[in-house]
């Protein structure tokens, strides 16, 4: 038996969908935990390419069970484009995916929520899925959830009382038309004939599989800088990416977790707005994003590229409890002759001992770097520790030592096959 939690230990997209891809062999279930289709989880298979934005990565497995847990925003459209995806590339859908009778629905107009929020001075560069909105319904104790979806007369209710409120709002407040009720409410009735079969008691068929000893990969989306409790506030996304949203997400207890995994992309991204220290605005950024080939999987929007934080990574790994960590992307850095790694921060001239999340501290936080030899070589061929360049080896212990992470996956490429583990 065993449980593992894997997540994003920056700012999102490290290369979880590929990570969990080569994980998922070796696990019955995989499980998602917190987001929605906010998410763009890419995984290449020889020359096919799938983006997966709810469904589990492990679903490219016929052997995997997925879930998707109750801590996850479900935009019904978003979901149902993503099973006729699979299903027209001969995946398998029925009878492996299961969805949390507790999760919460995006509505119609959690998105336009989303985009009138975005649309104003304060803007956070959301994903505009309707995640903030969604969530705020769902703290607010208003939202709509999947079970709801079997009780026609409970759901009409809850979306009258909602679309009443949020009516007033989008037409005294914001000056827009108000969305039809019947309209929605016949919408979401469809949505239900389409995913019955697919609703389940997560908490209830997890921790039965724990107790018949069968293994369970948690896949976390985002990235621990990006949670609303642990991330760079508000610049961050509105759920809990890191290890501890594994467990409310899904209803597995902690003390039945046995691993943490921490995805980490060997320099650093981040997409939308928000305080990133090592951000590199020269044509070293350029050169990153044109290698890295580092446009959003879900909004296609250019992704901010900058060095390797370790300081950043080390307060990852502290917060979600890192065991082993995935390095991803190596690849990448092989055209720089110098490669720069941050390992710390100053303000006012004085070194930061911890690492501030608050905005008006990360803003003006001034990363110290060193500077390490690049190694000019193609390795994303290599399928051993050994067969990397001397350089890459020490790049590699560098940013582990700095980070205080043990490195077990190396990825140097986007295949399956341009990655090995070491021992
Ligand atoms: P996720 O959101 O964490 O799953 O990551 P994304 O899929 O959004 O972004 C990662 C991108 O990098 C995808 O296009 C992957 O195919 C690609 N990728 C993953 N690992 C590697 C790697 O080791 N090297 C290279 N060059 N690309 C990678
Ligand atoms: P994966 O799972 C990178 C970012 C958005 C924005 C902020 C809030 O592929 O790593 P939201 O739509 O969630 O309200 O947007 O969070 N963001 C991501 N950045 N990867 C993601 O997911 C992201 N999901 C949201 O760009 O800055
Ligand atoms: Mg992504």
């Amino acid at each position: 038996m065993s449980v593992t939690v894997l997540v994003g230990s920056q700012w999102g997209d490290e290369g979880k969908g590929k990570i969990v891809d080569i994980l998922s062999e070796k696990y019955q279930i995989v499980a998602r935990y917190q987001g929605g289709a906010n998410a763009g989880h890419t995984v290449e298979i020889g020359n096919n390419k799938y983006i997966l934005h709810l469904i589990p990565s492990g679903i490219l497995r016929n052997e995997v069970t997925c879930v998707i847990g109750n801590g996850v925003v479900i935009d019904p459209t978003a979901l149902l484009d993503e099973i006729a995806l699979l299903e027209k590339n001969n995946i398998k859908v029925d009878g492996r995916l299961f969805i949390s009778h507790n999760a919460h629905l995006i509505m119609p107009y959690h998105k336009l929520l989303d985009s009138i929020n975005e649309s104003g001075d304060s803007k956070i560069g959301t994903t505009g899925r309707g995640i903030g909105p969604c969530y705020i319904d769902k703290y607010a104790r208003k939202g709509i959830k999947i079970v709801d979806l079997l009780n026609k007369k409970v759901l009409e209710d809850k979306i009258r009382k909602n679309l009443d409120e949020k009516n007033n709002l989008l037409k005294k407040v914001y000056d827009k038309e108000e969305l039809n009720v019947d309209e929605i409410i016949s919408q979401y009735l469809e949505f239900d004939k389409k995913i019955d079969k697919y609703i389940k008691d997560v908490p209830a068929f997890l921790n039965d599989a724990i107790s018949k000893g069968k293994s369970i990969l948690l896949e976390g989306a985002q990235g621990a800088l990006l949670d609303v409790d642990h991330g760079t506030y508000p610049y961050v996304t509105s759920s809990s990416p890191t290890s501890g949203g594994a467990c409310t997400g899904t209803g597995i207890p902690p003390n039945k977790v046995d691993k943490v995994i921490g995805i980490v992309k060997a320099y650093t991204t981040r997409v939308g707005f928000g305080p990133f220290p090592t951000e590199l605005l020269d044509e070293d950024g350029e050169k990153l994003r044109k290698i890295g080939v580092e446009y959003g999987a879900t909004t296609g929007r250019p992704r901010r590229c900058g060095w390797f934080d370790a300081f950043l990574v080390n307060y990852s790994v502290m917060i979600n409890g890192i065991d082993e960590v995935a390095i991803t992307k190596l690849d990448v850095l092989s055209g720089f002759s110098e490669i720069k790694v941050c390992t710390g921060y100053k303000l006012n001239g004085k070194t930061l001992k911890s690492y501030p999340t608050d905005y008006e501290r990360l803003q003006t936080a001034l990363p110290t770097y060193e500077t390490l030899e690049g190694w000019n070589k193609d390795i994303s061929k290599c399928s051993s520790y050994d067969e990397l360049p001397d350089q890459t080896k020490k790049y590699l212990n560098f940013i582990s030592k700095k980070s205080g992470m043990k490195i077990k996956i190396v990825s140097v490429g986007p295949k399956r096959d341009q990655t090995f583990f070491i021992n």
